[in-house]
């Protein structure tokens, strides 16, 4: 199976969900860059605005098509209990290109379930797995029985 993830990272904690999955896959990782700068404390509070409004924004060229595997896995992390704004965008400006899609994502606290909803009503597809998971959890290398289950669920 030819397997894709696609990312947004601001801060370099859904990265490491990304890297970890396309090392135990051997999947090709694209990592999603926006155009708008989302740095430092104007960028947390455009990015939080933004993602409450549902805006789109304007994203850099892609290096992959989605259209060209058989799984695409999504990750993102959790914007004013959203998904965060480039991804929002990925998957519109995508939407009739996916295959089969998967879905993560990290979080300080909440908003997963609806991220999930909301990905999966984008993209006109049900996920084969999803996977939130906490900051924390992300930080301390706590997550590795929970990227198992998740990679479980693709195989099988
Ligand atoms: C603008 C903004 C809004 C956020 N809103 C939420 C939220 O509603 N719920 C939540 O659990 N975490 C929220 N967070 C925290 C991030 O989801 C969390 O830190 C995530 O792991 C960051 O991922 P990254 O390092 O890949 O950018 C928010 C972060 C930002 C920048």
């Amino acid at each position: 199976m030819k397997i894709l993830i696609a990312y947004y990272s601001r801060t370099g904690t859904t990265k490491k969900i990304a890297e970890s999955l396309a090392e135990k896959l051997g999947a090709d990782v694209e990592e999603i860059k926006d155009t708008v700068n989302r740095n430092g404390i104007k960028g947390y509070l455009l990015s939080g605005r933004d993602a409450m409004k549902k805006n789109l924004t304007k994203l850099e060229a892609s290096k992959f098509s989605p259209k060209e595997y058989d799984l695409v896995i999504i990750g993102t992390p959790i914007w004013s209990w959203n998904l965060s704004v480039p991804i929002r965008t990925y998957l519109t400006d995508n939407n009739d290109q996916f295959s089969k899609v998967a879905f993560f994502c990290t979080m300080g606290g909440s908003g997963d379930e609806k991220a999930f909803a909301e990905m999966a009503e984008i993209t006109n597809q049900k996920p084969l797995a999803t996977l939130g998971l906490k900051t924390r959890e992300v930080v301390k290398d706590n997550f590795l029985e929970k990227l198992e289950e998740f990679v479980e669920k693709l195989n099988s």
